[in-house]
C-alpha cells in the first residue's frame, strides 16, 4: 500500500510538516510504503484555463505537476496537509489542486478514470491554523473534498488544529501528534 503525503506549507519542518510526518509514521507502522512531496519545493504554475486538457485529459504545461500527476496515480492513500492561509489552503497547494482540472476533464469530459484505474483510494486532510475561530477550516476542507471527489478518492476525514501559530508550536502538543500518528495507523490499517 502506497501512502503519498503532500505538504502545502512553505515553512519546511513547520507545524504542518510535523503533523504530516506523524500521519505517515503511523501508516508506515502498519506496513505502508510512504513518501512525502513538498509542493513548495516544486515548480507548479497555476492553471491557465487553456482547456487543452478537455481533448486529451492531460495538462500541456510542462512543469513539476507532471511528476505530481504520476504520484497521485500511484498512491493508494493521499494525505494532503496545509496550514490555513486567509481561510484556505496555501497558494502553492491551491495551484496544484487547480492543475487537477486535467483530471476533472478526464472524468467529466472523456469519461475515463481520473487516476488511470478504478482501484479504491482514500484521502485525508491535515491542517493547522493560528486562529481559534470556529469555522476556520471549513473552506479548506470544502476545497480538499472537491479535489478528492474529482479524483474518485474516498474522503476518509480530517485532522485540524486551531490555535497553532508559531514555528514548532505543534511539538508542544503531544496529543495532536499522537492523534496524527493514530490517524495514519487507521488509514493504512
Ligand atoms: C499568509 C498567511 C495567512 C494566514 N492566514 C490564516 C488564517 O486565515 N487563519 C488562521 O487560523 N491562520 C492563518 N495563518 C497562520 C498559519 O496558519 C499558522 O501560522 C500555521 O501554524 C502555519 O503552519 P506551518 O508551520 O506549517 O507553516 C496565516 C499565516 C500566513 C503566513
Amino acid at each position: 500500500m502506497k501512502v503519498l503525503g503532500i505538504s502545502g506549507s512553505p515553512r519546511l519542518g513547520g507545524n504542518t510538516d510535523q503533523l504530516l510526518a506523524e500521519v505517515l509514521r503511523g501508516a508506515q507502522s502498519r506496513g505502508a510504503e510512504v513518501s512525502t512531496t513538498y509542493i513548495c519545493d516544486l515548480d507548479i504554475a497555476p492553471c491557465q484555463h487553456c482547456d487543452s486538457c478537455l481533448e486529451l485529459g492531460d495538462c500541456k504545461t510542462a512543469d513539476d505537476m507532471q511528476l505530481v500527476f504520476r504520484q497521485l496515480a500511484e498512491a493508494d492513500i493521499i494525505v494532503l496537509a496545509s496550514p490555513i492561509y486567509f481561510m484556505g489552503v496555501t497558494a502553492q497547494l491551491k495551484a496544484m489542486i487547480d492543475r487537477c482540472q486535467a483530471l476533472w476533464a478526464r472524468k467529466h469530459h472523456l469519461k475515463i478514470p481520473p487516476l488511470g484505474d478504478e482501484r479504491p483510494r482514500k484521502g485525508f486532510f491535515v491542517s493547522v491554523g493560528g486562529r481559534k475561530r470556529a469555522g476556520n477550516f471549513e473552506p479548506a476542507i470544502a476545497t480538499v473534498k472537491a479535489l478528492f471527489a474529482t479524483l474518485d478518492v474516498d474522503y476518509a476525514g480530517e485532522l485540524v488544529f486551531p490555535g497553532v501559530d508559531v514555528l514548532g508550536a505543534i511539538l508542544k502538543n503531544p496529543d495532536a501528534l499522537k492523534q496524527a500518528y493514530e490517524a495514519g495507523q487507521r488509514l493504512a490499517g
